[in-house]
């Protein structure tokens, strides 16, 4: 690997702890996080300086291919939060709770997320739901281990309840995800993912809550904001969101590179004399006398 893209020794760079992450509101410093599966990309995510990196359960989407989130288990996360563990080390990492690994009762959710920590690699995990999430949370950091929490659309459930919709559209809504900021706060979180909130409700919960917020799809005022790499890199082909911003088509790009491999091997281009093993030249004579008999 590149040497640049090496995890960074810098010792300029300090660690980014739940600590450092939570002044970064205070001192009104824009929080930047993103998703990462792999060794290679958390590297880089941590060689260009990113706050924290997402182990997100959306793995099971942009990688499996997954329909959604929802089939994703503990046991195909935790190897690639070890990946993501070798590759980054400054930026905070977070584990994602999948699906039904945190919601039967608080015990389990502290074990699963006890995994995470201890197995994963990773220093904090984040778990999806509202109010009625806030005893797992505060289980679980009870016990030492930091949440993350994440509100708003929370594609565990909405999936279930038969898609994405936006949220924050009217008074009701924006009294729930108001009352489900405080109330996770409350119990510990260290901060709030805001999935597709309106911008304007999204406003309302950064300047309510003392923790920071982290939108994804919620507008520009959050303490931070994520995405999933592969949104950002063009590397999924499904679907974009609205929200995301694609700053390279990487799709496109390996595309051209395995036609033009294609193209090689089978015009003979490939491999060329660069690309090969000789013998040396003594053992090359030795081997031509023998074939001549
Ligand atoms: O799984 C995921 O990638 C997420 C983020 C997009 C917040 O939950």
């Amino acid at each position: 690997m590149d040497k640049e893209l090496k995890p960074s020794d810098d010792p300029d760079r300090k660690k980014v702890s739940v600590t450092s992450f939570m002044r970064m509101k205070t001192e009104a410093r824009r929080i930047v996080m993103v998703t990462s599966y792999d060794y290679p990309t958390a590297a880089i995510a941590d060689a260009v300086g990113v706050d924290s990196v997402l182990v997100g359960d959306s793995y099971g989407m942009v990688v499996l291919g997954y329909e959604n989130t929802i089939p994703v288990t503990v046991e195909e996360l935790l190897p690639v939060c070890r990946a993501v563990r070798r590759g980054a080390t400054r930026p905070l990492l977070i584990g994602d709770m999948p699906f039904m690994s945190f919601q039967i009762s608080p015990e389990e959710a502290v074990r699963t997320a006890g995994r995470f920590v201890k197995e994963g690699g990773m220093e904090a995990v984040k778990v999806e739901g509202g109010s009625e999430a806030s005893k797992v949370v505060e289980s679980i950091t009870r016990i030492g281990i930091p949440v993350l929490g994440h509100i708003g659309v929370t594609p565990q459930t909405a999936t279930l309840y038969g898609g994405y919709r936006i949220q924050g559209r009217n008074a009701a809504s924006s009294d729930k995800l108001v009352e489900d900021a405080k109330s996770l706060e409350k119990a510990g979180a260290f901060g709030i993912v805001l999935e597709m909130i309106t911008e304007e409700v999204a406003r309302v919960i950064t300047e309510t809550v003392s923790v920071p917020t982290i939108g994804i799809g919620s507008g520009r005022f959050c303490d931070g904001q994520v995405l999933v790499l592969h949104d950002i890199i063009g590397l999924y082909p499904s679907f974009k969101p609205k929200f995301a911003k694609r700053y390279v088509d990487v799709a496109a790009m390996i595309k051209n590179a395995l036609q033009n491999f294609a193209a090689d091997v089978r015009n003979g281009l490939f491999p060329e004399e660069q690309h090969v093993f000789r013998m040396e030249e003594d053992q090359r004579a030795k081997l031509d006398s023998k074939r001549k008999i």
